[in-house]
């Protein structure tokens, strides 16, 4: 596992903000749609509806909402943004990024504005790659989202992916000031591409750009093995959170809440387990958003902080997992 930012000073979380789009879709909406009941989605994954963004919202139009909350909740003005870090695998266009738009929807100013593609671990990522930015004093404040339409690129005729996923954004302020706010203290992310088969979508890259056989044979969307992923996704999110404590001088009795990728109720139980931490400290809004790979974190975190779960002091361990294989957990202290 690669250490990226380790012995970096704590970056302050300044506000944080979430936006899922008005549109409910319930399982036996899908089940009209393919072969598959609520039974099976609750029982298999923990979902019972997922928000769905309307056809002319874009994963910049989420991101500028969920990112208006963020920084209303930070109590700053988009002039005193000078990063902009966005994770997202759904960007409205394969270029320019979805970074660029959001900077210009939200009215910026001229400040660096890229987007991180890690899947489902995006969001982690990307803080991970402004924790080291803010150690240069010409970046103050630094706005992460995390953004996605996973609308876009499911196969609605698939029963085993179109089930699985939703629409949604979630976004933090980070600062590098000193201030008695809740600090992120350290992170580690870790990456493993001999397994990227496992879920990606085929076409519409230079390897397969598209063409009339692409779109018919609907390799513009997402193409999954789930078994092994479900047991992927347990070893590395667990083998994570353990490096991430270990190194902190910490053990799971510590950490107050662990805030998980949303992508199966099941993958979290078998962590939960693994960690021997009991469920009712993990944060779990899976039922109602699906997976919304890079916004799933951050919109779990800004519901749980909007309920006032989070108490001085708690220390919160985020952890990862996602296509590519990527993985990665960051450490908060609230
Ligand atoms: C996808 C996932 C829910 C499937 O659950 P599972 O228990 O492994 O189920 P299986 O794939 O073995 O399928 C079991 C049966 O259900 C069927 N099935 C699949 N999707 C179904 C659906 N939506 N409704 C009804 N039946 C379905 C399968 O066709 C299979 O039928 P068969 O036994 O007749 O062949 C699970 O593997 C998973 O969550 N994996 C991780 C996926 C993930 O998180 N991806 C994102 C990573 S960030």
């Amino acid at each position: 596992m690669t250490n990226l930012t380790n012995c970096i000073k704590p970056i302050i979380i300044e506000g944080v903000g979430c936006y899922l789009p008005g549109r409910v879709v319930t399982n036996d909406d899908l089940a009209k749609i393919v072969d598959t009941s609520d039974e099976w989605i609750r029982t298999r994954t923990g979902i019972g509806e997922r928000h769905l963004a309307a056809e002319d919202e874009a994963c910049s139009d989420l991101a500028v909402l969920a990112a208006r909350q963020a920084l209303e909740d930070a109590g700053l003005e988009p002039s005193d943004i000078d990063l902009l870090i966005v994770a997202t695998v759904t960007p409205d266009h394969i270029t320019p990024s979805a970074a660029v738009l959001i900077q210009a929807k939200l009215g910026l100013c001229s400040v660096p504005s890229f987007d991180v593609n890690a899947a489902c671990s995006g969001f982690l990522y990307a803080l991970e790659a402004t924790r080291s930015l803010l150690r240069d004093e010409r970046y103050r404040h630094a706005l992460v989202i995390g953004s996605e339409k996973l609308s876009s690129i499911v196969n609605w005729e698939d029963r085993t992916t179109c089930v699985l996923f939703g629409d949604g954004a979630g976004a933090f302020v980070l600062s590098n000031s000193a201030s008695d706010l809740p600090v992120i203290t350290d992170g580690l992310a870790g990456a493993d591409g001999s397994a990227a088969n496992l879920l990606y979508v085929p076409a519409g890259g230079s390897v397969q750009p598209a063409s009339k056989e692409t779109v018919e044979g609907h390799l513009h969307t997402v193409t999954m093995n789930g078994r092994e992923l479900f047991k992927a996704a347990v070893r590395h999110m667990a083998e994570a959170t353990e490096e991430l404590l270990k190194r902190n001088g910490l053990t799971t009795e510590d950490i107050a809440w662990f805030v998980p990728h949303q992508a199966n109720i099941r993958i979290v139980q078998a962590l939960a387990q693994q960690l021997n931490v009991p469920m009712e400290r993990f944060v779990c809004n899976i039922e109602h958003t699906g997976n919304t790979s890079a916004a799933s974190i951050p919109i779990a975190f800004a519901q749980a902080k909007a309920e006032g779960r989070f108490q001085k002091g708690d220390r919160i361990v985020l952890v990862a997992f996602g296509a590519g294989l990527t993985w990665a957990a960051t450490l908060v202290e609230w």
